[in-house]
């Protein structure tokens, strides 16, 4: 299959557009560096030994869409590009909705226009809200949203669900992540965030590096085992996998929806122990108080994926710490150095 892949220069795209080649798919990136690095796909490109189409642009740019898909015969749309951290969101809504939903908007314009009716959305585990019970189960109710990010992806999920019903050409997969960690096992490309890390695992791996001094832990007093925050964290490798599973429910018109996890709960002090483990590296912490907005514990649900998709994740918490590290080390300043 042909595939337009946004945000394809960024940590999971890249990981992603792998995958797709490895599984013999034709992909064209269009990203706008704005968070991505052209060298990430220069190391694809080492990877697979084969070049990349890539357009740096923007999703919003309409008239950029109509000519890549008059210049491209694109039959599917895997659409990663758009804004993620949350504190940044609080503080500046109209750029993350401007991104995430305006971008997703006109790109669906553009893709109509084009007679492109295929897409694949990155959703997020926190479209379920702060109050769903655990495991999320794709059943269950979009809740509660409590920052622009995640208010953004609910309702660009609700956007592509109008869209299908209100025309039979259109088939969506709305894919919600749950905590992607890892890097790809050449340690070629990984997670690259600038500035201070806002999640957990890349600064784990830049306090392993020395190039910050401690972790500080958000919270131990948690209704968890061990009193720290618990997630489902995945390898990236297995999202990427999940992707290219996806493009199989396009098949069927509609919206298709699915957790992409390990259904495997892990504490935050499990990540800095397993992490010392694996690594050799010591991890120092400190404990600071809660971060606002945090949950204390969630995991998927994947069985509908592995019913419905053959897709469940393979790879472990060890190989996935394996891989962040071999990466850091290799990468101490990211993409950067070269
Ligand atoms: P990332 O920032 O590494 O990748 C996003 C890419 O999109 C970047 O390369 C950036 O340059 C590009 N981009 C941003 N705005 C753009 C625009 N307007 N036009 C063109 N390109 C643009 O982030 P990621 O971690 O790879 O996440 C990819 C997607 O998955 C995002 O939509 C994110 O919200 C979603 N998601 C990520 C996580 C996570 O934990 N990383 C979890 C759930 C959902
Ligand atoms: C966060 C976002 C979520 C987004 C996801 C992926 C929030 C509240 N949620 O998820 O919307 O989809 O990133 O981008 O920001 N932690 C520390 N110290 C740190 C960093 C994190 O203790 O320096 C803890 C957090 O409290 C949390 C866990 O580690 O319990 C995981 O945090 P993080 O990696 O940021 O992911 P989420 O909060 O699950």
């Amino acid at each position: 299959m042909s595939i337009l892949v946004t945000g394809g220069a960024g940590y999971i795209g890249s990981h992603t557009v792998v995958q797709l080649l490895e599984e013999g798919h034709e992909v064209v990136v269009l990203d706008n560096l704005c968070n991505g690095s052209r060298e990430a796909l220069h190391r694809v490109e080492t990877i697979f030994g084969k070049a990349v189409g890539f357009i740096e642009g923007d999703v919003r740019d309409r008239a950029l869409l109509d000519r890549l898909f008059a210049g491209h015969a694109i039959e599917a749309v895997i659409h990663f590009a758009g804004l993620k951290a949350v504190g940044e969101s609080v503080e500046q809504p109209l750029a993350y909705y401007d991104a995430n939903v305006h971008g997703s908007l006109v790109l669906c314009q553009a893709m109509a226009a084009a007679g492109v009716y295929k897409l694949v959305f990155s959703s997020s585990a926190t479209v379920y809200g702060p109050d769903a019970p655990v495991p999320y189960m794709e059943t269950m109710p979009r809740g509660s949203t409590s920052n622009p990010y995640g208010s953004s992806k609910a309702m660009v999920e609700q956007l592509l669900t109008d869209l299908c019903r209100a025309d039979a050409r259109w088939s969506v997969a709305l894919l919600r992540y749950f905590n992607p960690i890892g890097a790809h096992p050449s340690g070629q490309i990984g997670e690259d965030p600038q500035g201070i890390p806002n999640n957990l695992m890349p600064f784990i791996a830049q306090v392993a590096v020395g190039r910050r001094p401690e972790l500080a832990i958000f919270g131990d007093d948690y209704p968890t085992e061990d009193g720290t925050c618990v997630r489902d964290y995945l390898h990236v490798m297995d999202l990427a996998d999940g992707h290219v599973a996806s493009l199989a429910s396009l098949e069927e018109s509609g919206v298709h929806i699915y957790n992409l996890g390990t259904g495997q709960g892990v504490s935050v002090l499990e990540m800095v122990t397993t992490f010392e483990r694996v690594s050799g590296q010591r991890v120092p912490y400190r404990i600071d108080p809660r971060r606002e907005g945090d949950l204390a514990a969630f995991w998927a649900d994947a069985s509908k994926a592995e019913r419905e998709l053959g897709w469940r994740a393979e790879r472990g918490l060890e190989a996935m710490l394996r891989d962040t590290w071999h990466w850091q080390r290799n990468n101490p300043a990211g993409y950067q150095q070269s």
